[in-house]
């Protein structure tokens, strides 16, 4: 069974920022939703459902607790996979109180006949149930409390094209933080942590850190863990001992990372291959690869999608140390 992608990282709750100005970066989303905020709020009303996609990591549940806190609403959260049968649905929509704000993660992973339930709930706030089967089945209608629903999903292409229509307030896609950005982001959780960090560190771990707050508050709390151990301060040089010992490299690939960038390398000539047979060679699921792995190789170009599979770019030779393939480059043509 496909699970969640593997990710060894979280982020602590006491880390979340709980004001738009302690939220840093994404600023075109921020301010979209100050105003679907704003505007409902002065409607009196509850604002609309609206939907977060992108790599995991990048605050998409740090995202729906804010607007939650900001909107002094009560938040609810579940998850596609949690949601089993029509009836679960049916008994968190109906225990919803006026205005509170339903979060559904991973909602890429609600089944066909639990979506065609939400889709009434969500444009007109009603619960058809079918009660009963063939002939003598009877449809129940109950009238919903007014809700927002805020949904997230690692995988924005399996949202069927009725349900993305359906978030009225909007589709936002996540992008990646910047180093200053994840610098900042540091800043402010060692201060939380209490821990004393020497400037010039955060910047290491930033650079490491995949463009993704929940790595680098990872990486921080490993570097601080390693520095009391070994009575270090921390600094440019005790954050890249840490950082070794994880092997996490300069670039802040992961040993998986590599491992995936040295198998097309090796095993697939570069590329190429397509990514079921690339899952089967690593002894991987498709979706980590998918979901965890592949958006930062991708964004720092070493790996490349094509129609025909995954192939390595010149770049992705380069920093395992390989020569790059003269005909691989007509290979891909
Ligand atoms: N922690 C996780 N995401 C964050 C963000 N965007 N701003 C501040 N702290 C964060």
């Amino acid at each position: 069974m496909s699970s969640k992608p593997q990710d060894p990282t979280f982020l602590d709750s006491e880390l979340r920022p709980s004001t738009w100005s302690d939220y840093i970066g994404q600023k075109a989303i921020k301010n979209n939703l100050k105003i679907l905020i704003e505007a409902a709020n002065a409607r009196g009303s509850a604002p609309e459902h609206v939907l977060f996609y992108g790599p995991p990591g990048l605050g998409k549940t740090t995202l729906a607790h804010l607007i939650a806190k900001e909107t002094g609403r009560a938040l609810k959260v579940t998850s596609g996979p949690a949601i089993e049968r029509v009836g679960d649905l049916a008994s968190i929509l109906t225990n919803l109180g006026a205005g509170e704000i339903l979060f559904i993660d991973e909602i890429h992973r609600l089944n066909k006949s639990i979506e065609e339930v939400l889709y009434p709930a969500m444009e007109s706030g009603v619960l058809d149930i079918i009660i009963g089967k063939g002939p003598s089945a009877r449809t129940l209608q109950l009238e919903l409390p007014p809700f927002t629903l805020l949904a997230a999903t690692t995988r924005v292409a399996m949202i069927s094209s009725p349900l993305r229509s359906r978030f009225s307030g909007g589709v936002f896609r996540l992008e990646f933080y910047t180093e200053d950005e994840i610098a900042e982001i540091l800043r402010r959780s060692a201060k939380i942590l209490g821990v004393n960090i020497e400037e010039g560190a955060e910047k290491e771990i930033a650079k490491r850190s995949r463009f993704t707050p929940r790595t680098a508050n990872y990486f921080l709390k490993r570097a601080r863990d390693f520095a009391q151990v070994e009575k270090r301060i921390l600094n440019k040089e005790s954050v890249e001992a840490a950082l070794k010992l994880l092997g996490i490299d300069e670039k802040g690939l992961s040993p998986s990372d590599r491992m995936l960038l040295h198998t097309i390398a090796e095993k697939f000539g570069g590329g190429p291959v397509g990514l079921s047979t690339l899952a089967a060679a690593l002894s991987e699921e498709e979706a980590t690869l998918e979901e965890f792995n592949e958006p930062y190789l991708l964004q720092l170009g070493l790996l490349e999608r094509t129609s025909r599979g995954r192939a390595l770019t010149e770049h992705g030779f380069k920093h395992i140390g390989k020569p790059f393939p003269k005909n691989l480059q007509k290979k891909l043509l």
